[in-house]
């Protein structure tokens, strides 16, 4: 129900709105870390923040209830441990705040069978699956309301999740043309370097938390000497030099891309100090290892003491829902919900 009676927007006023979400349905991997996490904390800076652990949409997909608990958890330290910063952002889990189950009703009737047949995650996701839930097919309008309940400007996310971001603009167009201006629309922000980090073993395929390639995906929590191992054996490709090319050489390219967003380079500028691939992994790896070294620091010590994390989720959810809850109101009188 929305809280009309919600306080007011605690956010300040003529800020950006950041709004984006993770889903626990495994360890984080470098793949998230480099092509969305880490630009979440920059824009904590800049913006206003708001970072969502979305289990309503682990839920697509069959999982285990204490797996999804401890995941759910374990997922909120490592954002809190890569420097998310209560202080200065609003950090919650998706479950908390009931409004986005309810909008994503009214998105789930906003949008239409034929545009969410098209998103090919739904394809990728459903093809062999023996059970396809109902959730799976609409996750996209949840994903929509997750964004629209906040105004949110900009939606720092990785490049495989452009075309839910489209669709979410379309759906906020559709609504605010079909019952007047009630919803932001929204601009996907996708990073420039390292958008799609891909698997190791098999760089023509998505880095991804779940996938059962073990040697091919990097986890954030990862041990140093593993993800050296990882990264010494990465696939790479037939020759022997080194450029970045990601349709003729998939391999190097991706480890040219890794190296680049550790260090902040561009990928053919990397390209550039190399002629073997044996240096570059090596140089590849150490990077990685440094980069994640503070973060794993940092995850240690708020494991030690959970009472952090499910406090910051507390005042999380209520920051979030004061704002959710104005949004949710808005949009239910918008299509003719009659007051209780
Ligand atoms: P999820 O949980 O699959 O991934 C979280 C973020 O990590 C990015 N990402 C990658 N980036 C680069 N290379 C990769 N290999 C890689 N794998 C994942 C994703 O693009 C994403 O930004 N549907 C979303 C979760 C979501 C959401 C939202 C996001 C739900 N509601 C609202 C933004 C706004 C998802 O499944 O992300």
């Amino acid at each position: 129900m929305g809280t009309s009676s919600a306080p007011v927007d605690p956010y300040h006023a003529g800020m950006g709105r950041v709004f984006s979400g993770i889903k626990p349905t495994g360890p984080v991997t470098l793949g998230n870390y480099l092509g969305a996490l880490r630009t979440w904390v920059d824009a904590q800076d800049a913006d206003d923040c708001v970072y969502c652990v979305v289990d309503l949409h682990a839920l697509t997909v069959p999982s285990d209830p204490a797996q999804l608990r401890a995941l759910t958890l374990e997922l909120a330290t490592v954002l809190v441990a890569i420097g998310l910063d209560p202080r200065r952002c609003t950090l919650f889990v998706q479950g908390h705040v009931h409004e986005h189950a309810e909008l994503a009703w009214l998105m789930e009737c906003t949008a239409s069978v034929g545009e969410l047949r098209r998103m090919t995650q739904f394809k990728e996701k459903s093809d062999d699956q023996h059970f396809v839930s109902a959730g799976l097919f609409t996750y996209p309008a949840l994903m929509a309301a997750d964004i629209l309940l906040y105004d949110t400007d900009r939606v720092p996310v990785g490049d495989d999740q452009r075309q839910h971001l489209e669709l979410t603009r379309d759906l906020a167009e559709r609504f605010n043309s079909r019952f007047g201006a009630t919803f932001v629309v929204p601009e996907a922000a996708v990073p420039p370097v390292a958008a799609r980090v891909m698997d190791l073993q098999d760089p023509t395929r998505k880095m991804s938390k779940t996938e059962e390639s073990p040697q091919g995906v990097v986890l954030l929590l990862d041990e140093p000497a593993s993800i050296e191992r990882k990264i010494r054996r990465a696939v790479t490709d037939t020759g022997t030099d080194v450029r970045y090319d990601p349709v003729a050489k998939p391999g190097v390219s991706n480890l040219l891309a890794i190296l680049g967003a550790a260090t902040g380079r561009h990928p053919a500028a990397v390209a550039e100090g190399y002629d073997r691939y044996g240096p570059l992994k090596a140089d590849c790896a150490a990077a990685v290892v440094e980069l994640l070294r503070p973060v794993q620091a940092r995850y240690a010590e708020l494991v030690a003491d959970p009472a952090e994390v499910t406090t910051i989720l507390r005042a999380g959810a209520d920051k979030a829902q004061a704002v959710a809850g104005p949004t949710l109101a808005r949009a239910r009188s918008a299509v003719g919900l009659l007051p209780r």
